[in-house]
């Protein structure tokens, strides 16, 4: 099935194998998408490059969303290489180790400022610039956690990060409705990345999601690629504003 056939799509937060971007990337381009992928810093270049070696013809961009410039060159060339742009994977977030290690209260300024920056606010300046280009319409899904609704120990400062990236899908999905575009959050179950490496206790809420969740298993990025088709294809054509869980149930679950 080619549910995303003729369409220009742009993921970001590529890192490597391991990340759910890659994930996503693979259903992407499974469903007949062209992907512009971009990736943080020079570092990422090379394994993004490995890893979409075998993709139809996918063009690798570097952007880190802490600029500005950046974020504007990454659209600049996307207009010129492709020109018009159906869906945006966006799959960012980032948190100071120390803000994640420490009690929440001990936040810094400093590290709330950039937790909300990088993870909840990139959201809003990408799609300023990326409905410019969708000029047929189009969808932008983002990736939130549970820790936006509930306290999961040790999440911290990127608990409110989400709950912010949430209510910005809800702002954006108004806002950008009217001309067609459609904004949603996937909220996955725990899995492990680099990212989630600096979560205090993510063994434990790893093994604790898999045992009680309702389909007793957990998430793979796959899983998250599948509902990203879902939200980026015409499948979705009468949703936004929404987040869905990908955590095999595991929210229903009290206690
Ligand atoms: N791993 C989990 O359990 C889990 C669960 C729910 C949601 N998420 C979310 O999924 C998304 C992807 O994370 P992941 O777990 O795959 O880890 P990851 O480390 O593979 O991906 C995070 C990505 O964010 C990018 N990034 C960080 N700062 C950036 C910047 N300034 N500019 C551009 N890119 C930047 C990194 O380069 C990386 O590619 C994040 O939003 C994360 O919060 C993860």
């Amino acid at each position: 099935m080619q549910n995303l056939a003729n369409k220009n799509i742009l993921l970001m937060g590529l890192r490597n194998k391991s990340s759910i971007a890659w994930g996503i990337a693979k259903c992407i381009d499974a469903h007949g998408a062209r992907l512009i992928i971009s990736y943080e810093t020079d570092k990422d270049e090379k394994n993004v490059k490995e890893l979409t070696k075998d993709f139809n013809n996918p063009i690798l961009i570097k952007c880190d969303v802490s600029s500005d410039l950046e974020i504007e060159n990454l659209f600049n060339e996307i207009k010129e290489k492709v020109g018009v742009l159906h869906g945006v994977a966006h799959c960012i977030a980032h948190a100071n180790k120390e803000d994640m290690k420490n009690n929440f209260i001990y936040t810094t300024r400093e590290g709330y400022s950039h937790a909300m920056d990088i993870s909840a606010y990139s959201l809003i300046v990408v799609s300023k610039y990326a409905k410019d280009l969708m000029i047929d319409g189009g969808s932008i899904v983002t990736l939130s956690y549970y820790g936006a609704e509930k306290v999961m120990a040790g999440y911290n400062i990127m608990g409110a990060a989400k709950a912010a990236l949430e209510a910005n899908v809800k702002y954006l999905a108004n806002e950008l409705g009217p001309i067609g575009i459609r904004v949603n959050a996937i909220s996955p179950g725990p899995i492990k990345t680099i990212s989630s490496k600096v979560i205090n206790d993510f063994d434990n809420i790893y093994e604790v999601v898999e045992r009680k969740s309702p389909l007793r298993k957990s998430v793979t990025p796959t899983d998250v690629g599948n509902a990203a088709v879902f939200f980026l294809s015409d499948l979705s054509s009468s949703v936004t504003g929404v987040s869905l869980f990908v955590d095999n149930g595991y929210n229903i679950i009290g206690i």
